[in-house]
């Protein structure tokens, strides 16, 4: 979906899903207690989605075991962010209406509070960017953030995004409706504020 040669050399011994600090994996019917204990937070909720009723156990593990069962080649993907010495689940990256003609797809992320602030998002972000434009040919990845969401917005500036435009009264919380704002960031972008990853494998 990219016409011309992206404007970096590539680094072909680089690990597409272990940063420095983070391994991308697959998520499992057994991480349910961790994507609960996520989920429990309403703050967590409205960030990521919106507010829903509770969700049960077997409900969790069944979403899972649907997620796990996806074929690799499905661009839309829910992968667990694990810290790369413990292994422990640290929250979850996905990629959401992924569009192959068009070469556009969503990224979404979140962290657990007590592992925030250690750049696992960042690296995950940086690794499933890298592996949608790098290795699957997207052209263009974007987020949808809530206007309260400032943590996220300054993220994605961070990536090196647009703001690309602002979606009014796009949702509703806590009595109340609410922007949505539309970020950008293509993958010419994206190579150029970041270049080919370094570490070896
Ligand atoms: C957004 C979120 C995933 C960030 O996770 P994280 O692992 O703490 O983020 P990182 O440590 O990798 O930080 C990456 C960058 O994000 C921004 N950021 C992260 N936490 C921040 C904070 N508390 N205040 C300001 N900026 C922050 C910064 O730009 C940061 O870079 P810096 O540390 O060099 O300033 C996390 O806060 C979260 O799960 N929030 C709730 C869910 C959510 O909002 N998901 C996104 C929906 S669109």
């Amino acid at each position: 979906m990219i016409d011309q040669e992206l404007p970096v050399q590539h680094d072909m011994s680089r690990p597409v899903w272990r940063g420095s600090s983070t391994i991308l994996r697959r998520v499992e019917p057994r991480d349910w207690e961790t994507v609960m204990a996520l989920e429990s937070s309403s703050s967590y909720q409205r960030a990521w989605e919106r507010v829903t009723a509770p969700r049960s156990p077997e409900q969790c593990r069944e979403w899972l075991r649907q997620e796990a069962a996806k074929d690799p080649l499905d661009d839309n993907f829910l992968l667990a962010i694990t810290d790369r010495e413990t292994g422990v689940m640290v929250g979850c990256v996905n990629t959401t209406q992924a569009d192959p003609v068009a070469g556009r797809f969503h990224l979404g992320m979140a962290v657990a509070p007590e592992h925030q602030r250690q750049g696992y998002a960042w690296e995950a972000g940086l690794l499933v960017l890298g592996y949608m434009f790098g290795e699957r040919r997207y052209q263009k990845a974007q987020a949808y953030v809530h206007d309260f969401n400032e943590v996220s917005q300054a993220g994605m500036l961070a990536f090196g995004a647009q703001l690309e435009g602002r979606l009014r009264r796009h949702d509703f919380f806590a009595g109340r409706y609410h922007d949505n704002l539309i970020f950008g960031l293509t993958a010419e972008e994206f190579f150029a504020a970041h270049g080919p990853a370094h570490e070896t494998a």
